[in-house]
């Protein structure tokens, strides 16, 4: 069977736990070379560890998303070691709820610190690699509530708006090298976050307005990366693909 990421290099932020921890997993099963990037640094080299006892290849690196430097240094062993990068998954993000009328300014820094411009320092920093190599895949992880808007989060909305427009525009921009830049919107997906910040039955309440009736997970939305990271998505760019369940339709 051939493997759709044979020898791919996939640079994979917040990738300890959740979602990026299910791309990293399967990237490495369908044979890329993972680097598991996370502020979590026990977490990374964890998840790193297991894929490597299955016999996947992954290495591990203590990664900011808000200190260039310390992604510079992953970006670096990766050239090194391999030559090029073909995959960033930009997915590194945090959640954190608060109503907008007791939000600090500064509450509202992290958010857009973390959440969008992450994204920005993280392409800033592999996007020119790929273009001198004119190859590239680049999956950036927005959420779903960008379509609804959702209460206590209007700083994580607005960050995860950033991140389809910055998309997009960088879409336009990398076309023309065969740099492919794509996004996906996850629904409620079940990781182990959620439960500091919703109870059960908020996300029952979810569920019930999906037309899939269960719990999506993060192989839900790896095996979406997978299709966008991969040569079966090279009609695709700029795109924002749903990963929910049916919750919104457009
Ligand atoms: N879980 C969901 O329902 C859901 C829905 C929509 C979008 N998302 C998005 O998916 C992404 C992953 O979310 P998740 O639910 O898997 O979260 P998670 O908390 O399970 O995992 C996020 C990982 O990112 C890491 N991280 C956080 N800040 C970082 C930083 N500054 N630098 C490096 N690493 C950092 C954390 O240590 C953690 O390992 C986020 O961008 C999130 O906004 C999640």
């Amino acid at each position: 069977m051939t493997l759709l990421l044979d020898q791919k290099v996939a640079l994979i932020t917040g990738a300890a736990a959740g979602i990026g921890e299910g791309v990293a997993r399967l990237f490495a099963q369908e044979g890329a070379h993972v680097f598991v990037l996370d502020r979590n640094a026990a977490g990374a080299e964890a998840v790193a560890a297991a894929i490597r006892s299955q016999g996947g290849s992954a290495a591990a690196f203590a990664c900011d998303v808000c200190r260039a430097e310390t992604i510079q240094a992953a970006v670096d062993q990766a050239l090194a070691r391999f030559g090029r990068i073909d995959i960033l998954i930009n997915n590194a993000g945090i959640y954190p709820r608060r109503a907008f009328l007791d939000m600090t300014e500064q509450e509202w820094d992290e958010m857009q610190d973390v959440n969008l411009k992450g994204v920005f320092r993280c392409s800033k920093l592999v996007i020119p690699h790929m273009v001198e190599r004119r190859s590239g895949k680049v999956v950036n992880i927005s959420s779903v509530t960008f379509f609804k808007g959702m209460q206590n989060l209007s700083h994580y909305v607005a960050a995860k708006g950033g991140v389809i427009g910055f998309t997009r525009s960088v879409a336009r921009e990398m076309g023309p090298y065969n740099v492919f830049v794509n996004c996906i919107t996850p629904g409620a997906i079940e990781v182990e976050t959620e439960k500091l910040v919703a109870t059960p039955e908020q996300m029952a309440a979810i569920v019930a307005q999906q037309s899939l009736q269960r719990r999506l997970n993060p192989l839900d939305v790896a095996r979406a990366c997978l299709f966008l990271s991969s040569h079966l998505s090279d009609g695709i760019t700029g795109q924002t693909l749903n990963v929910d369940g049916g919750l919104v339709m457009y």
